[in-house]
């Protein structure tokens, strides 16, 4: 049986591109909407090799409505949505909240406004466990309490789950599944696509595999003085190609209608809490190489330990984060030595 198209906003970045090849596996004609303003074209490049399949791609903004009606024209058989595209550096959105109210919100709203006139039947949308703040207890459940944000592009995350909740109960004729992601890290295991930051990473792995392969001298450990058993701060790191997964069963559930509800929650995680320092060491452990590291202040904002009760997840979705982190560091290192290889790190 033919599938129906899914649109994919974002779908050159770094969990869009490895969920479009999951699409393209599962039979799903895919259209990507990227303005390349955090990834390549390049990228499609990478999906084709791994798939055999060129997805459709087209280059504009999200926040153009006009664009994105003009696309819903040339494409009248999108049926799904999955929404990636946003701004999401912590850091930049306490200097540039503007930009980041103006691009998250606004893709999301053009979206919405267009889903009921043309047929679309739901919208994945790309959540965060932001939302729960420093929670008062873990595991986290899709019922912990959210925290007030704290920082702006945590706040379009809840402002955007909350957008999506209105405009259903309001009678929109389509479904939502709201996927809240822990920290998704690692690449294909190809290798030919993965997370490729512009400037110097903020994030972990990225700026862990560089000090590997020598790019940057030495890896900061924000902190070793934190309430957890070796004093730094604990995280779920979840696989991105088993993240990439759920969104397909999460697609798969809205247009064969196979929940009865309009809206849904899941956590995506692994159920397992990890440490900075434990991370190094499974990174070293797993692929033979050290990582210089230095133990120094605490960074602002961050949260001492948070990891996932993906219950929910595995028994009504049927799906599980179920690579080990030994693996899922060994893609992380593959696709910086590709990099290299490429000339590109
Ligand atoms: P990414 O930056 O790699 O991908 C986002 C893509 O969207 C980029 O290719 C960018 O060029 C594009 N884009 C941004 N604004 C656009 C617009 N207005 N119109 C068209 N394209 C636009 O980020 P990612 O890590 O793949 O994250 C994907 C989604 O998941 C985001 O919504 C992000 O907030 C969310 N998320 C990410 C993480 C994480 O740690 N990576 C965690 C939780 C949630
Ligand atoms: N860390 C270091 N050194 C670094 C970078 C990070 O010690 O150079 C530590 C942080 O202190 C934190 C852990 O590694 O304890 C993970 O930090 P990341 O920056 O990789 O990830 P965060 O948990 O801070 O946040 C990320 C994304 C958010 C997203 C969140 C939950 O940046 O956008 O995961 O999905 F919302």
């Amino acid at each position: 049986m033919t599938k129906e198209r899914i649109l994919v906003t974002g779908g050159t970045g770094y969990i869009g591109s490895h969920t479009v090849v999951e699409l393209q596996n599962a039979g799903y004609p895919v259209v990507i909407i990227d303005n390349l303003s955090n990834s390549n074209r390049d990228v499609i490049d990478g999906i084709e090799r791994i798939t055999g399949i060129r997805p459709d791609f087209v280059e504009g903004d999200c926040t153009d409505l006009p664009v994105l009606a003009k696309l819903f024209t040339d494409y009248p058989d999108i049926k799904g949505i999955i929404n990636f595209a946003a701004s999401k550096a912590v850091g930049e959105s306490m200097h540039k909240p503007i930009l980041y109210y103006r691009n998250n919100l606004n893709t999301l709203l053009n979206l919405l406004d267009l889903m009921g006139p043309n047929g679309v039947k739901g919208i994945v949308f790309s959540s965060s466990c932001t939302v729960y703040g420093e929670p008062d207890e873990n595991p986290v459940t899709e019922k912990a309490p959210i925290k007030k944000a704290t920082s702006p592009y945590g706040n379009t995350k809840q402002i955007s789950e909350e957008i999506i909740t209105d405009v259903i109960n309001a009678g929109a004729p389509f479904k939502s599944v709201i996927l809240r992601y822990f920290n998704p890290v690692g690449a294909h295991p190809s290798a030919e696509i993965g997370e490729l930051p512009n400037g110097v990473p903020q994030n972990l792995i990225p700026y862990l595999t560089q000090t590997a392969i020598g790019i940057r001298k030495e890896l900061s450990v924000f902190g070793n003085d934190y309430n957890t058993p070796d004093g730094s701060c604990i995280r779920d790191y979840i696989n991105v190609v088993d993240l990439a997964k759920a969104h397909v069963i999460a697609v798969e559930r809205m247009l064969e209608n196979k929940s009865d509800k309009k809206i849904e929650i899941f956590n995506l995680g692994t159920g397992n809490g990890v440490s900075v320092l434990e991370l190094i060491r499974v990174f070293e452990e797993a692929t033979g190489v050290k990582v210089p590291h230095k133990i120094v202040d605490r960074r602002a904002g961050d949260i001492e330990k948070v990891w996932a009760d993906p219950k929910f997840a595995n028994e009504v979705l049927g799906w599980t984060a179920d690579s080990s982190l030994a693996d899922t560091m060994r893609s992380a290192w593959a696709w910086q030595c590709k990099l290299r290889e490429r000339g590109i790190m």
